[in-house]
């Protein structure tokens, strides 16, 4: 959360850094600033809202300089407004800061103690001063050291002075951050994508690291304040022009993208002339392994949860599953023999991070899902599992949600197939219906007309519910997930056979339900339930598949039917609509789609 860039240049850097704040505007979007060094002076410029106000402020001031820092905010300490958004500068130092000093109260107090002011309600200012109380008497490394050592808590940070007008000092612990290298210029950013359009030579700074960079010269150093080697890494850079095309929204393009990223990322793992899966150079004995643990945070969980099901289904496999903030700080009984996997499409999320490095600590075998390859959770995990699916940027996740569902679902069916849970003969049929699934997410990409109409009920009512069983119960809690946070309306996902255990108290004439029923084993049960829902006077939205054999049951105010397939990959197909309704939730109300309020991309804080 919030995002950071920092360059120090021969040419002016105001115009790159704030092209380089709009790439990161996903990391946070309710305020913005810049500062740069000119003539001996810090210079700042800061807003409320977003980067184009920030820009038009910046071009007003006419802001030189060539070196500087930007920042995008997701507030946590103080209300997103001008005083609070980043840098925090003193007359010496200015300082922008992704991440939470759980100290801030006290050093607070140490330094008005020593008459220090404080304009902000940050946490954030306390480090602008203690920098400068430590430089009083150390030198810059010895400096930077003591007061990283005195901050408790997660926090990159990138920082300016006004007495060393030609570096840049970036430091990181918990949140992440990486130095760029370019021609007669260095750059500091919260994430790689911010700097690939500048460079695709980057190092990546560990826990406890800082760094001090000028425009052709890079040094970093540990937390004793000592001198350490770093890798310079090559990124690919097939994905910096990543736009939003003839699109209104990233997250249109990313809903219609789902037919083709779902067949890259089954091309990366099926070889379709063997009818086989390949994990190539999965480091364990599938032997050794007798349980798995999958572990993730909003979207991620769900497809932990969905996972759930198919590992039970397809393997042998004692399967759990964890919401990431609250396995972080269980008391677990960890499993020598478990595979612990981390599901994140960011592989940055703070949690799910702080997950992953308890399961190392514990030397435990450990697995990433991710769409971002190079991101610390795919970094520090022992097995990787990319999801193939391209950048994905508008906050509400959703081709990363599919792309996560097919790797889990492959990795099951791999080994169920090792274990021998499954014969030769199913695994391969289930082989073949995969290949046919990008054409069938292709067929169910056309309800926008009716789900659109449809879509408008959801906006007027006080609430909404989800319903499914089995494989559509993730489902159902992905499409109640998807709805409130797009478009703020109360949505609630629940087992279809849970709901007269109180929830059923909630139906009321004309509340609008999602009845998630594809024609599996469980149709009929689920039916059932719905039939005691519309008896309560709940409109019925019945998303089921297609079926020559079965009716459609009465009284139910919408159907939607998608295209059939395998019942292990129905929830890939039933996902589509329901994206679809909170998409055009949003849009009715003229929502920003891509930006809800109060939410970011990469949820880099606990
Ligand atoms: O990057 P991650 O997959 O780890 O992110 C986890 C959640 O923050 C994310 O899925 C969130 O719930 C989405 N905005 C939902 O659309």
């Amino acid at each position: 959360m919030c995002g950071i860039i920092g360059i120090t240049s021969n040419k002016p850097v105001s115009a790159s850094i704030i092209n380089s704040l709009r790439k990161l505007e996903y990391r946070g979007y309710d305020s913005a600033g810049i500062a740069t060094l000119s003539n001996g002076f810090i210079n700042e410029v800061k807003t409320e809202g977003r980067v184009d106000k920030l820009e038009k402020n910046v071009s007003l001031k006419n802001l030189e300089g060539v070196v500087g820092i930007g920042h995008v905010r997701w507030a946590t300490h103080g209300v997103p407004n001008t005083v609070n958004a980043h840098p925090h500068s003193s007359e010496n130092v200015s300082v922008v800061h992704n991440g939470i000093i759980e100290n801030s109260t006290l050093l607070k107090k140490y330094l008005l103690n020593k008459g220090y002011k404080f304009k902000s309600q940050t946490d954030t200012e306390v480090i602008v001063h203690l920098i400068s109380e430590n430089l009083k008497e150390l030198n810059l490394v010895d400096a930077i050291t003591k007061t990283l050592k005195q901050l408790i808590g997660s926090f990159a940070l990138g920082i300016i002075f006004k007495d060393e007008p030609d570096l840049i000092v970036g430091a990181r612990r918990g949140s992440p951050l990486a130095v760029g290298y370019g021609p007669n210029e260095n750059y500091l950013g919260s994430d790689s994508y911010a700097l690939k359009s500048m460079t695709n030579k980057i190092t990546y700074l560990d826990d406890g690291e800082f760094c001090i960079i000028k425009k052709d010269q890079t040094e970093f150093f540990n937390e004793k304040g000592v001198k350490v080697n770093k890798k310079v890494l090559e990124l690919s850079s097939n994905e910096e022009n990543y736009g939003k095309g003839d699109y209104k929204h990233f997250m249109a393009k990313e809903i219609e993208e789902q037919p083709t990223t779902i067949k890259n990322c089954i091309k990366e793992y099926i070889d379709n002339a063997n009818k086989e899966i390949n994990i190539y150079n999965f480091p364990w004995d599938i032997k050794d392994i007798s349980s798995i643990t999958l572990i993730g945070c909003g979207t991620a969980y769900h497809s932990c949860l969905m996972a759930k099901y198919w590992f039970e289904e397809l393997t042998s496999l004692d399967v759990n599953i964890d919401i990431a903030s609250e396995f972080r700080y269980r008391k677990n009984r960890f499993k020598k023999d478990g595979l612990y996997i981390f599901v994140s499409q960011s592989g940055e999320t703070a949690d799910t991070y702080a997950a992953l490095e308890l399961c190392n600590k514990n030397d435990l075998k450990t697995c990433s899902v991710v769409n971002v390859v190079e991101s610390s959770i795919a970094r520090d995990s022992n097995f990787v599992l990319p999801i193939h699916c391209g950048p994905e940027i508008g906050v509400a996740s959703t081709k990363a949600f599919l792309g996560q569902l097919m790797v889990l679902y492959l990795l099951a069916l791999k080994i169920g197939n090792l274990d021998k849970t499954l014969s030769l003969d199913i695994y391969k049929d289930k082989i073949t219906s995969i290949q046919k699934l990008p054409k069938l997410i292709n067929e169910t990409l056309s309800f926008d007309n009716k789900v659109q109409i449809i879509s408008k009920t959801f906006n007027e009512a006080k609430g909404s519910m989800f319903l499914g069983r089995g494989f559509s119960f993730p489902i159902a809690l992905e499409g109640a997930l998807k709805l409130k946070e797009l478009s703020y309306v109360h949505a609630e996902g629940y087992p279809a056979g849970e709901m007269k255990h109180g929830p059923l108290a909630l139906i009321e004439e004309g509340m609008p339900v999602v009845v998630l029923a594809p024609r599996d084993n469980y149709y009929r049960k689920t039916i059932s339930n719905m039939q005691e829902v519309i008896a309560r006077g709940a409109k019925v939205l019945l998303i089921t598949n297609k079926s020559k054999d079965e009716v459609i049951p009465e009284n139910i105010w919408e159907t939607i039917e998608v295209e059939s397939a395998d019942d292990d990959l129905l929830p890939f197909l039933l996902t589509i609509p329901l994206q679809k309704l909170a998409y055009y939730s949003a849009l009715n109300n003229g929502y920003d789609i891509d930006k809800p309020r109060n939410l970011a991309k990469s949820v880099t804080v606990e």
